[in-house]
């Protein structure tokens, strides 16, 4: 099929996907410079970075005011956005989506860390303000420490009513160690489009099993150890890159190998070929004063709802690509242009070369004005940005969609299973965990999926 490409995807995340806001910013730092690009290097191709899939916020706030309205009906939606206290006054992202549901007709929204809820009547409460629906911005590890700590009956009750998104149930599919059931035990129950993207996975310990090709290991932590170069190492529930072991970046690979079986709980992942996932985009240095075509690794993460597609976060930088790694978001727009993915890119790759360093560096000097004045900055300072966009063409929407699709509805299978216990193996979660997963099955209701995708849009797909 036209419009199909390669590639994989790394993970899944099913307990409490980010990353929305920083896109629609991408977005329009990504716009911007590229209309100053086209006109000023007269370039003759069309990018549309309007359509709605491009911007996930306002896609995710409808999720979240249709998930209320399941629930309260025609009612004023009052949305709490939960996170820890500590990340209240730091999380832009949180804060901007908080101003958006805020600045929508007949809505009310709040930024609240967990503790600060109030239960009277078996109603939920934010600062006096009566809640419909709340999004948690942490997984159920972090429900399980603050616990502890903290009266949580009221999050505990709306979790129970069924008034958090993502339903606290879904999170164990999320595990990096379901991708092992998915390439062994229930290879048959996924659709074909979900097998095809998963990589080989397997939870790393002493043991014999089925490699890659199908053929016998005998002891896996042996094969590691043969197959370093092409192998990565991550842990069970990792986030933002942490803890992740690059065979071919470390040369001690018997001290990489028992630390993973020390801090226990990791998996082995064939290393997704990193030409597949590359892309060249033109970079300055500054110091050098040279403007050059700089390969990037990318990350393609898809968000997907009930209601499919609805957007993406397109992150590139090194391995791992995270941003809490030192990577950035990219802006991503569909080709309009009858030419293909790979013309268009050299197109626009050459133009931009052509225009020089000094013209460069003070348009990148304007982008990083603009940044940091939208906010669009992360822990490490200013988020970096390419000086073009990620390109696909209307036909890799149409594929990413049924992508979409079929994993939702693999994922919803994976988490029926879970419930009857046949996953316990691969998602190793503690029994605090287990129980707040339990309170609130997800059966397929309103929530958001991110996958990310180590995709190829390139080349052609046959
Ligand atoms: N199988 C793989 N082959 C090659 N690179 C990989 C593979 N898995 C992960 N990576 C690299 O590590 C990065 C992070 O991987 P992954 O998404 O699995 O972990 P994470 O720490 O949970 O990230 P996130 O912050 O997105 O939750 C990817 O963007 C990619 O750069
Ligand atoms: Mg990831």
């Amino acid at each position: 099929m036209r419009g199909e490409f390669s590639g994989y995807h790394s993970e899944w995340n099913l307990g409490s996907p980010g990353g929305w806001d920083y896109q629609r910013m991408a977005q329009e730092i990504g716009r911007y410079s590229w209309q100053i690009l086209k006109d000023k290097a007269d370039i003759n191709i069309e990018l549309d970075f309007e359509h709605p899939i491009l911007n996930p916020v306002p896609a995710f706030a409808n999720l979240l005011i249709e998930a209320h309205r399941s629930n309260f009906g025609r009612e004023k939606p009052s949305i709490a956005l939960v996170a820890e206290q500590e990340t209240l006054d730091k999380v832009g992202e949180n804060i901007h989506f908080v101003q958006y549901l805020n600045s929508l007709p007949d809505i009310s929204a709040y930024l609240i860390s967990p503790d600060k809820l109030e239960l009277r009547n078996d109603q939920i409460f934010a600062d006096n303000n009566k809640i419909t629906l709340l999004f948690l911005d942490f997984n159920n590890n972090v429900i399980v420490r603050l616990k502890k700590r903290y009266n949580l009956k009221p999050l505990i009750k709306a979790i129970k009513m069924g008034m958090v998104i993502n339903p606290r149930g879904m999170e164990p599919i999320g595990a990096k160690g379901v991708f092992e059931a998915i390439t062994s035990e229930y290879k048959n129950i996924v659709n074909e489009t979900t097998l095809r993207r998963t990589p080989w996975t397997r939870q790393f310990f002493h043991r014999s099993t089925l490699g890659p090709d199908g053929e016998s290991i005998p002891d896996l932590i042996q094969w590691a150890r043969d197959n370093w170069e092409n192998i990565i190492l991550k842990p069970v529930h990792g986030y933002s890159g942490k803890g992740i072991i690059i065979g071919h970046k470390e040369s001690n690979r018997d001290k990489c190998i028992q630390d993973a079986l020390n801090s226990g709980n990791y998996i082995i992942q064939r290393l997704i070929p990193l030409t597949l996932w590359s892309e060249e985009f033109p970079y300055i240095d500054k110091k050098d004063k040279s403007l050059f075509l700089k390969s990037w690794q990318t990350d393609f993460r898809c968000f997907i709802t009930n209601k499919g597609l609805i957007g993406f976060v397109t992150r590139f930088g090194g391995i791992p690509t995270n941003v809490g790694s030192g990577g950035g978001v990219q802006s991503t727009a569909i080709l309009r242009s009858n030419i293909t993915a790979k013309e268009a890119i050299k197109r626009i790759n050459e133009a931009i070369m052509s225009l020089g360093f000094d013209f460069i560096a003070q348009l990148q000097e304007q982008i990083d004005k603009k940044s940091t004045k939208m906010g669009n900055v992360y822990l490490l300072g200013p988020i970096m940005s390419t000086l073009r966009p990620r390109i696909i063409t209307p036909g890799h929407v149409l594929s990413l969609q049924a992508y979409a699709k079929n994993l939702w509805d693999d994922a919803l299978k994976l988490e029926s299973l879970w419930r009857e216990g046949k996953l316990t193996q691969y998602v190793c979660i503690s029994k605090e965990e287990e129980e707040i997963a339990r309170l609130n099955p997800w059966n397929g209701q309103a929530a958001l999926i991110a996958s990310d995708g180590l995709f190829n849009f390139v080349d052609d797909y046959d």
